[in-house]
């Protein structure tokens, strides 16, 4: 099969579409046909060596994409079935072994390209504020969750805004121009921030029930004081660094917590726990029409390298997809 690989270990953008051997199917896995693969700010940190695949998972870039069941393997399957795959890897490439498990239904309103830019943003917004901060559930007095998205206008952002506006709550959102913002008004949200110009934490004081943050070190004070009583913060990304420092002489009488995940490098079967209820719960709100795949560009996949450029330009919003076929 072809596949993308990095030819020049230190050259990221060395991403050249080469021969690849087929992916050797194990118990309990499916062999997909990619037609399409989302494209990951994960997979530029990969191609720059420094997110490696959990061990014994594929090499080839690529956490999601959607495409055909080619051989159902053991799983009882049906050839032909059109699938979305969450992946540890594999996704830049004709073909690919998905655990069952990580296999989410084709909604009828998506095409493949849309499912295959919503699996990876779908799962670890829902993962986090849906299944670990309980942002579906409403306050004891029946009022909404508030949420602070941090990057409203990226891939996690602009589907995080939208599933919390489908679920009821208030949004507050930061981006980095007043044409982001614009784009997450558009999405739904209620208040936003541009983080290059104001203070989102003395905007909002107090106000998060739950803050989604992709920035790390340096948001961790911020954060805190944004963050209301019995509020949760998220961290999924360290894009700002991995250190900072954090009051919790504040978070204490606040009853305030702080988690950190990744999804990638979690097992599969929590990775099969995560994808059964996102199924069950976000892909209603998908098939419903309250939440679009954001797919503001799509390259062929030989041109990988130009892909990764473009989401490192900061130009994009929404999510950039790889066709494959
Ligand atoms: N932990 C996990 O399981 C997991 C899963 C998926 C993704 N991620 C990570 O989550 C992050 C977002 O993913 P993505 O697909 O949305 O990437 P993306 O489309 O490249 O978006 C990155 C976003 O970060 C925002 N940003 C950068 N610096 C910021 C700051 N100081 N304050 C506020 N926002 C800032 C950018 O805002 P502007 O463009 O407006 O400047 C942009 O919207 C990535 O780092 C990705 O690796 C983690």
């Amino acid at each position: 099969m072809k596949a993308i690989t990095l030819t020049d270990p230190d050259n990221p953008r060395s991403l050249a579409l080469t021969d690849a051997p087929m992916p050797q199917l194990k118990d309990g896995e499916v062999l997909v046909r990619v037609a399409a693969a989302g494209v990951n700010r994960g997979d530029l940190v990969q191609a720059a060596g420094k997110y490696p695949p959990p061990k014994g998972e594929s090499e080839i870039i690529g956490l999601e994409c959607a495409g055909v069941i080619e051989d159902p393997g053991t799983t009882g399957r049906a050839k032909g079935e059109e699938v979305g795959c969450l992946l540890a890897g594999g996704g830049y490439a004709e073909y690919v072994a998905v655990p069952e498990g990580q296999l989410l239904p084709k909604p009828d309103n998506l095409s493949l390209a849309e499912l295959a830019g919503v699996v990876e943003v779908a799962c670890t917004v829902w993962s986090n504020l849906g299944m670990l901060a309980g942002v579906a559930e409403p306050h004891a007095d029946g009022t909404a969750k508030k949420v602070l998205i941090h990057g409203g206008a990226g891939g996690i952002g602009s589907f995080a805004i939208q599933l919390c506006k489908a679920l009821g709550c208030e949004v507050a959102t930061t981006a980095g121009s007043a044409e982001k913002l614009e784009y997450c008004r558009e999405l739904g949200a209620d208040i936003t921030i541009n983080y290059r110009e104001q203070d989102f934490a003395e905007e909002l004081r107090g106000w998060a029930d739950v803050i989604l943050d992709m920035v790390g070190g340096p948001y961790l004070e911020p954060n805190v004081k944004a963050l209301a009583t019995d509020g949760q913060i998220v961290v999924i990304a360290l894009q700002g660094g991995a250190k900072g420092e954090i009051s919790l002489g504040r978070m204490m009488p606040r009853r305030q917590s702080l988690h950190a995940t990744t999804l990638r490098a979690r097992p599969r079967t929590m990775k099969a726990d995560i994808v059964r209820s996102t199924v069950e719960h976000v892909w209603p709100l998908i098939e419903a029409g309250l939440i679009r795949p954001n797919i503001s560009a799509t390259f062929p996949l030989a041109e990988a390298a130009r892909a990764h450029d473009h989401l490192d330009s900061g130009a994009s919003t929404g999510k950039i997809v790889l066709e494959v076929r």
